[in-house]
């Protein structure tokens, strides 16, 4: 087998790349509201969860490569292959499911290490683009539990089972991600023709049985998921956008924009309001995410590996990579807990929750530098979640160094996102934000009564000597106005 390294050596730029390539397809900021009453309380739930997990991981995780692109003949960079005949590439890449053991899968370690660090929610991929199923499908073939993958029989073979009862057993929520485009379905890209791109490789107004045959299938594979075996799901996160119902102006405003590459855009109608409320009926008030698609199934929008300049007056939540990329790799860098603190300090100043994601590897572990960086957060939400959890943004939520949250209608949270190695300072406060009279401010994580002043429009609160010498956390310290 070709080592691991040569591989990256042609996906190495592909990973950064692929971090980038969905951005222009989630930059739309417009947001339809729901009108279900159970979906509007559950997301109002979900936005006070403030910080998930999500997991990319599938049999492309033994090469260490990005998911499943390099099976796509786009020219872009994140899908270089490292075999020059497409063909053999292929076979290759789905023969993975052949050697596909993860014989070190540990669920409830990934849980716990999840629970501790504050995460209140995961969202792992069911299904990616390629195709592969991570969960027992009666409807192909091409997944974990198939008698082509060994590790189908380990008792822990439908590892979407078990990732799920895994982690609501440490009391957070479950969301599937699944990819609508399936790159390994014959209903999708059909082996009569070419495949020029990510989309649907024939014509569906010329074929539309084979169409009707995909959108079966995809909706029977989503309610396996959401059907019962799996137990309750609170978020059902589709990926793979460019799977959507559009109008002819739709596609010629697409096809004619600066920039347009992709051959084969047409109308995907997948049938989403259909889908939705059948999903529904099994699973209240489910939380749905058809990224990137304009419209209400889109119940939160999910900027991609970036932060919002600003606070969005909708329900939002960033994903990002923890280290590498978002599957495995194996010399992953990981970001360092300083900068995760305030990365989930900025996100939930304007309003939005952040998905953090960690890859797992090709038996099933997660590198060391993984549950480091968690432990490391974990720190600093023992002492200072309560300002995380439950928080709405308020303006003018950031003022250089300094953040601010409301929680309720009685109390206020500052936030200082300090430098590394920077010493608490003696006065903190804010310019364009003026404390309410009255208001009593403490440290989170010690309770003492700090005194503050009104100055201009703002105010400034004085940290006395005794909890700047030891300050009651690391990276971003945090007061509480009550009034
Ligand atoms: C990008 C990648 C895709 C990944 C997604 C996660 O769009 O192309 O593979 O699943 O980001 O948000």
């Amino acid at each position: 087998m070709e080592t691991i390294s040569l591989r990256r050596a042609l996906c190495i730029s592909a990973i950064f790349i692929s971090s980038q390539c969905g951005i222009l397809a989630q930059e739309d900021e417009r947001y339809v509201p729901d009108t279900d009453p159970l979906v509007l309380q559950k997301l109002g739930q979900w936005q006070d969860l403030k910080f998930g997990l999500l997991m990319h991981w599938g049999p492309y995780s033994q090469w260490g490569i990005v998911e499943s692109w390099s099976i796509c003949a786009e020219d872009e960079g994140w899908c270089r292959r490292a075999n020059p005949d497409y063909t053999a590439y292929k076979k290759d890449y789905e023969n993975l499911q052949k050697s596909f053991n993860p014989v070190q899968f540990d669920p409830a370690r990934w849980a716990k290490a999840a629970r501790s660090a504050g995460m209140r929610y995961v969202v792992f991929t069911t299904k990616h683009h390629d195709g592969f199923s991570m969960f027992d499908t009666k409807l192909t073939d091409y997944r974990i539990t198939s008698p082509l993958t060994p590790f189908n029989t380990d008792p822990r073979a439908n590892v979407t089972k078990e990732i799920f009862n895994a982690f609501r057993a440490e009391g957070l929520w479950t969301g599937a991600y699944f990819s609508k485009p399936d790159w390994h379905s014959e209903y999708y890209w059909w082996p009569n023709f070419a495949t020029p791109d990510r989309n649907v490789n024939y014509d569906v107004t010329a074929y539309p049985e084979r169409w009707e045959n995909f959108v079966k299938f995809t909706h029977g594979q989503i309610m396996e998921l959401l059907g019962g075996d799996y137990g309750k799901i609170d978020i059902l996160w589709l990926d793979g956008g460019w799977v959507q119902k559009m109008t002819r102006e739709e596609i010629l405003k697409q096809i004619t924009a600066p920039g347009y590459k992709f051959t084969r855009i047409q109308n995907q109608d997948i049938r989403m309001d259909e889908l939705v409320s059948k999903a529904r009926e099994k699973q209240p008030g489910l939380i749905v995410v058809d990224r990137a698609v304009h419209g209400k199934n889109q119940n939160y929008l999910t900027p991609e590996n970036r932060v919002p300049e600003k606070a969005l007056p909708f329900p939002w939540e960033s994903c990002i990579i923890a280290g590498g990329s978002w599957s495995w790799v194996p010399d992953a860098k990981y970001m360092s807990g300083h900068a995760a603190v305030h990365l989930l300090v900025d996100i939930v100043a304007k309003g939005g929750n952040l998905l953090l994601n960690i890859a797992p590897g090709p038996l099933g572990q997660w590198h060391e530098e993984a549950y480091g960086l968690l432990d490391e957060i974990g720190e600093w939400m023992k002492v200072n979640s309560e300002a995380i959890y439950g928080t709405r943004a308020l303006a003018p939520y950031k003022e250089n160094k300094v953040c601010i949250t409301r929680k309720g209608d009685n109390v206020l949270y500052i936030y200082y996102l300090a430098d590394e190695g920077e010493a608490m300072p003696a006065e903190l406060g804010m310019s364009s934000f003026a404390l309410p009279p009255g208001a009593k401010v403490t440290v989170v994580g010690r309770g003492t009564k700090l005194n503050w002043t009104k100055k201009g429009d703002g105010f400034s609160v004085s940290i006395p000597a005794g909890i700047r010498k030891s300050p009651p956390s690391e990276h971003v310290w945090v007061l509480k106005a009550t009034f």
